[in-house]
Formats: structure tokens, C-alpha cells, sequence
């Protein structure tokens, strides 16, 4: 057996025989919902017991503007984001999961008549497929036909990352935006520890050292990517603590988009965004990422990166963006204090824009 296919088998095993719940994990790598928008939590609350117990996430990858898209979850477990994205994309909308786990998917295939009931659905709008998330040919999805992957705490624990982000911008359609919830690590680990099967499952030894993930994505075409939130991540666990040694581990949410205008720095075109303050469950402020807070009817100075985000995506229809890229003022500060005060904020690097 390959050493790739040995790691999808140690983390099967992990996740179908060895976790029965949450509470086995060993970290603190799972989120705390108690810092998750109320929207969303309104959704948990009507999605089966089964399903959240059995939540092994580290964030909460629910961007806004869903109605009608589809979107595709790698890795969806038993299901937790996927349904709550199947009450966001609605009826006519269209919800993949893709897993590699027979008992990840079988909870979340068990509930898929009773959740769209619940939702007020006359048919499901989610589709549960088993496979490999470097290899979404294979499960015959085509290039261009996804508007919005996500994934929860998973690319993590991919022994070919490359070709999951490869296969990501294949299949997103051009606009489309990848938003997922990971680990990464501030310096690239040894095989020695991404070999363990304990540190690899607990989402840690297999996590993406922060400028590695910059390059991957570069290496796709996409030249700048956003950390929406991120907070460091407690190992609270001596014995795990003690074998992962120096590494910083920090939980992040991530957006990118497909888009061939993005620079590989921000630049100055002399562009204003204006947020119109229509996406539903986000009246008041639009949150592209830890420092653009776009408060309704406020118009800000954006750099063409964030102007392309904004008008070349399904986010176009809620905002004015004025200018276009005819005049270059050279390159554009956009660090978090210089561009805005009110950000959402937390201290982590940013992408590669900012
Ligand atoms: C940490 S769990 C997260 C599950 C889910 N996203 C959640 O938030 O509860 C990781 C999941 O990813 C799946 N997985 C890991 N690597 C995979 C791969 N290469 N292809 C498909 N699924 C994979 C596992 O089977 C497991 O269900």
C-alpha cells in the first residue's frame, strides 16, 4: 500500500472506529459555538442530535448569499454544516457532501428525508457521496459547476493537498469562492509526526504551514486569499502537547475566490466599494474578512483585489463598487489599522493580500 492510502486508512479508521462522538477528541480543535452568529445557531437547532454529536469541526464555514447555489463540503462527516448550508441554499439550491468514512456518511444519509422535512422542503436538496476529496473526477464532478466549496477541519488530514486545491479550482465555477475552516501551523511538520496516527486524526500533525497553503493556492492561479477569523488552538492534552514539541497551531476560516484579476499584491486603482446592506442576516455590516467590515452605506477605499471579490462574485448584486482599473496610484495599504478601525478582528498575518 502507497504511504497516501495508508493515511486515508488511518484516518477511516479514526474516524469510523475510533471517534464515537465529540467528546473523544482530544483537543480543542472543535469550535465553541457560543462565538457562532445566532442565524446559524437557529439552524443548529433543528438539525438532528445524531448529527451534532458527531461533529468533529474546528469552525464555522456558513458564508452569506446562498440562496439558490450550490455548494459542495468536503469532508462533511455526518453532516452538520452540510444541512445547515441546505437550509441556506433553500429549495432550489443543491448540496454535495463528499466523505470518505462508510459511518460518517451513514448518519448523515439516515436523516436526509427528516432534515429536508424539517426544513420545510418537499424533496431533499442534499446528495451524500462517498469518495475522495483529491479526486472529485471521479465522482463525476464537473469543471465549472460549483458555486461555493466548503469543508470543516479536513484538508488537514489529506496526504495530497496539492491535488485537493487543485481539484477545488476546477470545479468551482469562475467567481466561485472556496470558504473553509482549518488548522495550520506557523512551520511544516516532520513525516515522523504526520505519521502518527493520533496526531494526524486529531487534525494537527497533517496541518498546512500557513506560507506552504499560501503557495498551493498560488500555484492553482489564485494569487490572494482572506482569513475571516482565527484564534491560536489549546492543546489540552500533556501527552499530545509533549510529542508535537515547538509548533504554533492557529484555527482559521479562510475565503478565495476563482478569479484570474487578482495581483499578488494589493494595488491602487482609486476604487470605493459601498455595501447595500441586502444580504439576509447581515443587515448592518458585511464582513469580507478580519479587517474589511463593510458597514451598510459606508463607502470605503478598497484595493482592486477586494474590488474584483466584490463585483466579479455572487456578492456583486449587493454592493456599488466606483472605478475601475484605468489609472494605477501604485500599490495599496491595506493593512487592518489603515483600512479599517472597526474591524472584526484578531491579530493573525493575513493572506497574501494585506
Ligand atoms: C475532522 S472530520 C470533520 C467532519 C465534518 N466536516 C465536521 O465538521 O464534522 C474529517 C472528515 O473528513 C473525512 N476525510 C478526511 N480525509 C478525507 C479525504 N481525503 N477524502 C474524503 N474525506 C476525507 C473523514 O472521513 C471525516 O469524516
Amino acid at each position: 500500500m502507497s504511504d497516501e492510502m495508508m493515511s486515508l486508512e488511518q484516518v477511516k479508521e479514526y474516524y469510523g472506529q475510533t471517534l464515537k462522538s465529540s467528546n473523544d477528541l482530544q483537543t480543542d480543535a472543535c469550535c465553541d459555538p457560543s462565538g457562532m452568529p445566532n442565524h446559524i445557531k437557529d439552524v443548529l437547532r433543528n438539525v438532528e442530535d445524531e448529527i451534532l454529536a458527531r461533529f468533529y469541526g474546528c469552525g464555522s464555514p456558513i458564508p452569506h448569499a446562498l440562496e439558490g447555489r450550490t455548494v459542495m463540503d468536503l469532508g462533511c462527516g455526518t453532516g452538520r454544516d452540510a444541512y445547515v448550508l441546505s437550509h441556506f441554499v433553500g429549495e432550489s439550491g443543491l448540496v454535495i457532501g463528499v466523505d470518505m468514512t462508510d459511518e460518517q456518511l451513514a448518519v448523515a444519509r439516515k436523516y436526509e428525508q427528516s432534515q429536508a422535512k424539517r426544513f420545510g422542503f418537499e424533496k431533499p436538496n442534499t446528495r451524500f457521496v462517498q469518495g475522495y476529496i483529491e479526486d472529485l473526477r471521479s465522482l463525476d464532478i464537473a469543471d465549472n459547476s460549483v458555486d461555493v466549496v466548503v469543508s470543516n477541519c479536513v484538508i488537514n488530514l489529506s496526504p495530497n493537498k496539492k491535488e485537493v486545491f487543485q481539484e477545488i479550482f476546477r470545479v468551482l465555477k469562475p467567481g466561485g469562492e472556496l470558504f473553509f475552516s482549518d488548522i495550520f501551523a506557523d512551520r511544516r511538520i516532520s513525516q515522523e509526526l504526520q505519521r502518527d496516527p493520533v496526531l494526524r486524526g486529531e487534525c494537527l500533525s497533517g496541518s498546512l504551514y500557513i506560507e506552504d497553503f499560501r503557495r498551493m493556492l498560488r500555484d492553482v492561479g489564485c494569487l490572494d486569499y482572506r482569513i475571516v477569523t482565527s484564534r491560536p488552538l489549546g492543546i489540552e492534552n500533556d501527552e499530545v502537547e509533549a510529542r508535537i514539541g515547538m509548533v504554533n497551531f492557529t484555527s482559521a476560516t479562510v475565503r478565495a475566490f476563482k478569479l484570474d484579476s487578482l495581483e499578488d499584491i494589493c494595488e491602487d486603482y482609486g476604487q470605493v466599494a459601498t455595501y447595500k446592506g441586502t444580504i439576509e442576516n447581515s443587515r448592518h455590516r458585511f464582513v469580507l474578512d478580519d479587517h474589511h467590515v463593510f458597514e451598510t452605506g459606508r463607502p470605503m477605499r478598497v484595493c482592486g483585489n477586494t474590488a474584483a471579490m466584490l463585483e466579479e462574485t455572487r456578492y456583486a448584486e449587493h454592493f456599488t463598487i466606483l472605478g475601475d482599473r484605468s489609472t494605477h496610484f501604485g500599490a495599496f495599504d491595506c493593512s487592518p489599522s489603515t483600512n479599517n478601525p472597526t474591524s472584526a478582528s484578531n491579530d493573525e498575518g493575513g493572506g497574501a493580500c494585506c
